[in-house]
């Protein structure tokens, strides 16, 4: 069965999560994940839903105001966490970051969700397999074999996030494949690969005939609960 992760990003209030969380709480979709604002993921957990962080710190603990330590994390009950998605490493330079986050995340045995992908211009310039073989390489830096197996990556092609401009088939076959052999070559494991970038009711027969995508990594089209049911029923 496919993951389907829906990540709010910075949405949704206070009142709004209850609604979402009561559709949901009853439902039993095992393979289908949230990512709300971190204040929210313990109600998720509560609710006897999975939790995905959107993020966490990449130190251990301490004076670092503002940040989420990936034991706290822990302790609530979550186990996967978002990392390096393109919006932080735009705002907040997390290129630098993601290594030490994903070390963060192993040591307590919890999953990242490791996001990659091209902007416009390194797609236009066919320099997109070179960027993603970059950033799989900076992140997987110095980590021993054994624990890379956790991770899992997320292909978000950036110049696809929130546009509603959606690859073709064949491209996103092309980098996933490209994800999969070399991580196998390089790091001798079979990774799962997620697709995310304006993943939506419209879009997704046509997605879901892409032969080699492990799930998806959604956004717009997750935060209002119906839509994102939907969209879960004609993902198999
Ligand atoms: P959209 O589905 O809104 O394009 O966002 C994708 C995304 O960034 C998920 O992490």
């Amino acid at each position: 069965m496919k993951l389907i992760v829906g990540n709010f990003k910075m949405n949704l209030s206070y009142y709004e999560i209850e609604k979402y969380i009561d559709f949901f709480k009853e439902k039993d979709y095992s393979n289908v994940f949230f990512a709300p604002s971190s204040i929210y993921l313990q109600k998720f957990v509560d609710a006897g839903l999975y939790a995905v962080a959107q993020d966490v710190s990449a130190y251990e603990v301490g004076a670092y105001t503002g940040d989420v330590a990936a034991f706290q994390l822990k302790n609530l009950g979550v186990n996967y966490s978002i990392v390096g998605h393109s919006e932080r490493r735009k705002y907040y330079h997390d290129d630098e970051l993601v290594n030490k986050k994903i070390i963060r995340l192993l040591e307590q045995e919890m999953k990242p969700i490791l996001c990659i992908g091209e902007n416009k211009e390194e797609r236009d310039n066919k320099k997109y397999l070179e960027v993603i073989e970059k950033e799989i390489k900076d992140a997987f830096n110095n980590i021993q074999k054994e624990y890379l197996k956790d991770i899992i990556i997320a292909y978000e092609p950036i110049w696809s996030i929130g546009t509603g401009v959606i690859p073709t088939n064949e491209e996103i076959e092309e980098v996933i494949g490209y994800i999969k052999k070399y991580v196998k070559e390089k790091y001798e494991f079979d990774i799962k690969v997620l697709y995310g970038g304006s993943v939506n009711n419209k879009c997704i027969e046509t997605l879901e005939k892409i032969e080699n995508v492990d799930g998806y990594l959604v956004g717009g089209c997750s935060l209002k609960y119906e839509e994102f049911e939907n969209l879960i029923n004609n993902i198999h």
